[in-house]
């Protein structure tokens, strides 16, 4: 795949907070045009990759590189071509809802008012009130419509619908399924599987500041295994010596047991032989790929909390990327102070 092929391509980020490190080599690549998912457990660094692909932060090492440009040096251009939602959205206390959509569609050259006004329709959000009135899930619905009524190539969603009730997470997946079809690039970080699982194309799985698996969501769950569980008319035990069959656990003639794709076609004919009476068979869940994951440490990782190696960058900066008040209290869009 060429690099303009791609709304994203990190490589080998590096990232220290004093002594904390929070991006230890991390890889991420996202294709144009698709919905990648980006998992990992908290603290792992999703947030920290993203600030640093939104030109937020310095990276200590690695490339980024985010629809070409350099996401630090070309930050002004690429910011009217992204749009970016936060899990915790902090908006200008005294403006509507309006007025703050208003404002983050101007730092990207405009609204597409129709599209705009069907979002808040969709969403259910009253732009007159206040921001300061507004719940942590209207504050959100406020950066989503914003977001999502701005025609930018890249959508950068860290836990967007971390505020949202299911109704409104329907309505933010159908919102996501249009932008795909419209042919647009999204990276959605997000804790929840069934999200992730139902938009996204590919998946990165990070951990402790690293990548620990990525790739298509189909093609990694084939290198996982499916779990079987099945009543015979026999002891299940005559199963301990079928090849391909393993995690094996026996009850009287009820068994569950685990069954890579390979082997499946050989474990299914040993199988009718016992002339099963029931069947259940569960394809490997987005779920536990993660989990996978989750526990225990990641190989070959470096103490999180291990000094910080070379010299550590001033990291962040201090004036925003668009041309806007620096001293507004909108998270959205600025540099951290
Ligand atoms: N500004 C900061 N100063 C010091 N440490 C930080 C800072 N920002 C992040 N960290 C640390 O960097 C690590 C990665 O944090 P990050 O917020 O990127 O994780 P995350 O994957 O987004 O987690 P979550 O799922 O909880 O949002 C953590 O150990 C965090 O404490
Ligand atoms: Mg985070």
């Amino acid at each position: 795949m060429s690099a303009s092929d791609l709304a994203v391509a990190a490589t080998g980020l590096h990232k220290h907070f004093g002594r904390t490190t929070a991006l230890a080599g991390l890889d991420l690549q996202v294709e144009k045009g698709i919905v990648a998912g980006f998992l990992g457990p908290n603290g792992s660094g999703k947030s920290t990759t993203i600030r640093i692909l939104l030109g937020l932060l310095t990276s200590d090492g690695g490339t980024a590189r985010l629809l070409g440009g350099d996401p630090w040096r070309d930050a002004v251009e690429l910011h009217r071509r992204i749009a970016y939602v936060p899990g915790e959205v902090s908006l200008w206390p005294n403006l509507t809802g309006g007025q703050a959509i208003g404002i983050l569609s101007r730092l990207r050259g405009g609204v597409d008012t129709a599209k705009r006004d069907s979002l808040l329709e969709r969403f259910k959000l009253d732009p007159t009130k206040k921001a300061r009135s507004y719940s942590k899930g209207n504050r959100q619905k406020v950066a989503l419509v914003a977001g999502l009524a701005s025609n930018a190539e890249l959508l950068i969603l860290d836990e967007p619908t971390s505020g949202l009730d299911p109704l409104m997470e329907q309505v933010f997946t159908e919102c996501i399924r249009e932008v795909k079809d419209e042919g647009r690039s999204v990276l959605l970080s997000s804790h929840i599987f069934a999200e992730v699982e139902k938009l996204c194309d590919t998946i990165t799985i990070i951990r402790e500041g690293r990548t620990v698996e990525a790739g298509r969501l189909d093609a990694l769950r084939h290198l996982h295994r499916t779990t079987v569980s099945i009543v015979l008319d026999r002891e299940a035990s005559v199963l301990a010596t079928v090849p391909g069959i393993n995690d094996l656990a026996v009850d009287g003639p009820k068994a569950t047991f685990t069954v890579g794709e390979a082997e499946l076609g050989g474990v299914l004919a040993v199988l009718s032989s016992y002339a099963p009476h029931t069947l259940v068979s569960s394809p490997p869940s987005l779920e536990d790929l993660f989990l996978r994951h989750y526990g225990g440490p990641a190989a070959g990782s470096a103490p999180s909390d291990a000094p910080a190696e070379g010299k550590h960058r001033a990291g962040t900066r201090s004036t925003p990327p668009c041309p806007v008040p620096a001293s507004l209290p909108v998270t959205c869009q600025f540099r951290a102070p």
